[in-house]
């Protein structure tokens, strides 16, 4: 069995997937495993569409694409940069190779909504690794599209869609951040541990 360090160790963003189906039973593993998080006063602002539809995917990705052509037009230049070094561009051709699709909502209405939406996407991410599967959390650059395609009440956002499956190739994991650069102790700077 894992550690928590070793799934979060080894997850890595996928942007491309095997044609090979996956078990429903995983993706309500990922759910049970986020509603678990913490949130603001309890109030558990997260809501979860899991979309397997080869048409609604099929225009999802048609929708994406044409908001991320936008996106990818007007970005800055580090950022043009960042995408061209790592292959990434408006085309999203995952979110119709991925067997599913989970479109994560959260209730704009409650208090720290984003944050606890997010601490349960981080629990979905490190429950998918677990059962081996691949997911990016891609965040379109227009949202509302969402509520009007799948029937959301208008006070829910999508916040991220996880397109799931088995990833093609072995994309590599980007490096991360000493530890001694981003924790100190006591105060900004200083050490946290000798040595
Ligand atoms: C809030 C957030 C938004 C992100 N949005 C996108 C996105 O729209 N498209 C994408 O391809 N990756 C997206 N990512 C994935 C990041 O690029 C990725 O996590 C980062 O480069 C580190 O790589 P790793 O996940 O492989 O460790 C996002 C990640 C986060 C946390």
């Amino acid at each position: 069995m894992p550690t928590v360090l070793e799934l979060a160790s080894s997850r890595r963003s996928v942007r491309s997937f095997e044609e090979r189906s996956v078990d429903l039973g995983d993706i309500i593993y990922a759910l049970e495993t986020a509603r678990q998080a913490p949130s603001g006063a309890n109030r558990q602002p997260w809501r979860f569409v899991v979309v397997t539809d080869s048409e609604t995917k099929r225009r999802v990705r048609e929708i994406c694409e044409e908001v991320e052509r936008e996106f990818h037009g007007k970005a800055p230049g580090w950022m043009k940069e960042w995408f061209r070094k790592r292959g990434i561009d408006w085309r999203k051709p995952f979110l119709e190779e991925a067997p599913a699709l989970i479109f994560v909502f959260g209730r704009r209405t409650e208090p720290y909504w984003v944050q606890s939406v997010w601490i349960a996407v981080g629990y979905m991410l490190l429950a998918l690794e677990e059962r081996g599967l691949a997911t990016v959390t891609y965040t379109p650059s227009k949202v509302g599209w969402a509520n009007q395609l799948l029937g959301v009440p208008e006070e829910y956002v999508l916040q991220t869609i996880l397109p799931v499956g088995y990833a093609k190739g072995a994309p590599s994991k980007p490096p991360r951040l000493p530890l001694k650069e981003i924790a100190f102790r006591e105060r900004w700077g200083q050490p946290l541990a000798p040595g």
